[in-house]
């Protein structure tokens, strides 16, 4: 397609639900490719110069989404990064076609079993999580789920370490990028 980015030049999008890694294994695999690595939620941080609980809180949600959109799309348009979206990204369909169109989108699967362990470390800081109820929160996992079917690949992490899960990432690109952009000696 004209204009399009070489495979091996792409970003690396990594999108699943809060608290399943991205921002751990994603500043793995940048160093194991020697890239970059960009939080989207970070990036938005430093701009309001608060975390998102406060960005929810003093501006709103639909403000903290519609802001989540302009710097993703600002990010994908960059080549070579690994870059972490927040686990609501994703609901936006403009954000998921310039994702899959620009970059190469792994999604993190975890199963409820091993992520409902983690909501009393996630909850002070996830404002989505703050006032629902256990069975709100799984509901809410589930749902997102079905959205996080549309990428390019996938890792189940369950049984996974921060660096095997990288590992994975890294060999999976490495393949893709030998069978659709074989590089001549
Ligand atoms: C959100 C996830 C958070 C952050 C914000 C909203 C969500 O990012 O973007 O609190 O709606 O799932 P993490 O997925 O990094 O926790």
């Amino acid at each position: 397609m004209y204009n399009e980015i070489p495979i091996r030049q792409k970003s690396i999008v990594l999108i699943g639900f809060m608290g399943v890694g991205k921002t751990s294994i994603g500043k793995s695999v940048a160093a194991k490719l020697y890239r970059d690595f960009i939080d989207a939620d970070q990036v938005i941080e430093n701009i309001f110069k608060m975390p998102t609980t406060d960005i929810f809180k003093t501006y709103g949600e639909p403000f903290f989404r519609k802001k989540e959109k302009e710097i993703i799309r600002s990010l994908c348009e960059q080549k070579l990064k690994i870059i972490s979206l927040g686990g609501g990204a994703f609901l936006q369909e403009e954000i998921r076609s310039i994702c899959l169109e620009k970059c190469i989108v792994f999604y993190l699967d975890l199963s409820w079993d091993s992520w409902k362990d983690r909501i009393n470390l996630l909850i002070d800081s996830r404002p989505v999580l703050q006032g629902k109820s256990i069975a709100e929160i799984k509901q809410l996992f589930h749902e997102r789920k079905v959205i996080y079917q549309t990428h390019h690949s996938t890792v189940q992490t369950d049984s996974l370490m921060i660096e095997e899960v990288a590992d994975y990432i890294v060999k999976a690109l490495k393949t893709a990028w030998d069978i659709y952009e074989p590089q001549t000696k």
